[in-house]
């Protein structure tokens, strides 16, 4: 996730620096080719020969213009000598080019689970290691804490461990909160980072003591990913929201969640939402954006949308034709998707909530 290592050799900074003195195009094209003619061997260099250079290199020597090239020419010397990040992120915006993989665009389409480590596709209903990465990537630093109030087998942390995140979970199953731990356990933690699921009921749960005995006071991320109402019951517990008696009682008890997570989230940072729709009694339910405008009537800001492809389980792939005879039948369609909405805690967001709360009452009152 970070830029391949090129040596900053100040020798290139100082040849470029001599670069601007240049008076034609002509005279900046040979400058330029003298850079690229002294750069070593992608075979000699210890870290190679950087890809990014040289194309940097090619762009300012095929500037129309002087005034196109030395722009060309500061922007390299910048990103070889200075590091420009957001408050959020660790990403050097000097070097932007070189994140490719990093995704910035609403649909992903992830083609395999990152299995590497601990990772395992065991739990039924975790996410792909590659939706936390990339949260975490773009919306905290390293240090930062995330807190996951649906951490299930433990993704989310195993990923923050991985990222230099310290990360807390939440986890109704005590069966589940031993399985994460123990996987969490078995990865290393060469950033030396808090990664720990705690039991308890995120509508409930004391967040702020919580988060207290381990060392912060608020968090910077919060990654949500809770059942897809019934889709997959994970426990008999009645706080377990796969066993919410209908979409509106899954609705109020995901809103108690979001409202539990708000007051220990920083304002101005965000909120990941991971969920999918569902379909009952031949009916599409349009779970995801219902749960979504939950988290909006609470004071959020919606920032994106993110469709992304489901891969498939092992169960739905068992039984792909039967599925695929059953939609041409029915005349509907089959889930391919999921959602990844993003949200930000304005300053204002608690304060929103309150007041809609109470124009909603006053509302009430005058009807
Ligand atoms: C979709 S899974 C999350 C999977 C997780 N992202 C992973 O990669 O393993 C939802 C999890 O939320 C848990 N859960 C449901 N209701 C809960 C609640 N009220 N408080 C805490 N955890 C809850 C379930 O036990 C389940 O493990």
């Amino acid at each position: 996730m970070s830029p391949k290592a090129f040596q900053p050799a100040p020798v290139i900074v100082e040849q470029l620096i001599r670069c601007r003195a240049a008076q034609s195009v002509q005279e900046l094209r040979q400058s330029v080719a003298r850079i690229k003619n002294e750069l070593p061997d992608s075979a000699d260099s210890p870290n190679g020969t950087d890809d990014y250079l040289l194309s940097e290199l090619t762009q300012i020597s095929e500037a129309l213009t002087l005034e196109r090239g030395l722009y060309y020419v500061e922007r390299l010397i910048r990103s070889m000598s200075e590091v420009r990040t957001s408050a959020i992120n660790d990403i050097n915006l000097n070097r932007w080019k070189e994140y490719d993989d990093i995704l910035t665009d609403s649909l992903w389409v992830v083609d395999r689970r990152d299995s590497s480590g601990v990772h395992t596709a065991g739990y039924w209903g975790n996410f792909v290691p590659q939706i936390p990465r990339q949260m975490m990537t773009r919306y905290t630093r390293k240090g930062d804490w995330v807190l996951d109030p649906f951490a299930g087998s433990g993704t989310t942390l195993i990923e923050g461990q991985r990222l230099g995140r310290n990360t807390i979970g939440i986890e109704l199953q005590p069966r589940m909160v031993e399985y994460a731990n123990g996987l969490i356990a078995s990865e290393t933690n060469s950033h030396h980072v808090t990664a720990d699921v705690v039991i308890g009921d995120s509508a409930t749960a004391d967040l702020r003591s919580i988060l207290q005995d381990h060392g912060t006071e608020t968090v910077q991320l919060v990654i949500t990913h809770p059942p897809y109402l019934d889709i997959i019951r994970f426990s008999d517990d009645p706080r377990d929201l796969s066993n919410a008696a209908s979409v509106e009682a899954f609705l109020e008890m995901m809103g108690r969640v979001v409202e539990n997570v708000a007051p220990v989230l920083d304002s101005g940072r965000y909120l990941a939402l991971v969920i999918g729709d569902k379909y009952a009694k031949g009916d599409w339910i349009p779970l995801g954006f219902q749960t979504m405008n939950e988290v909006v009537k609470r004071g959020f800001s919606l920032k994106s949308i993110v469709v992304k492809n489901f891969e498939d389980t092992t169960g739905k792939r068992n039984q792909k034709e039967l599925w695929r005879y059953r939609a041409l039948v029915g005349g509907f369609y089959i889930f391919k998707h999921e959602y990844i909405f993003i949200f930000r805690k304005d300053q204002a967001s608690n304060q929103r909530y309150v007041q809609s709360d109470e124009s909603e009452r006053c509302g009430t009152a005058l009807k």
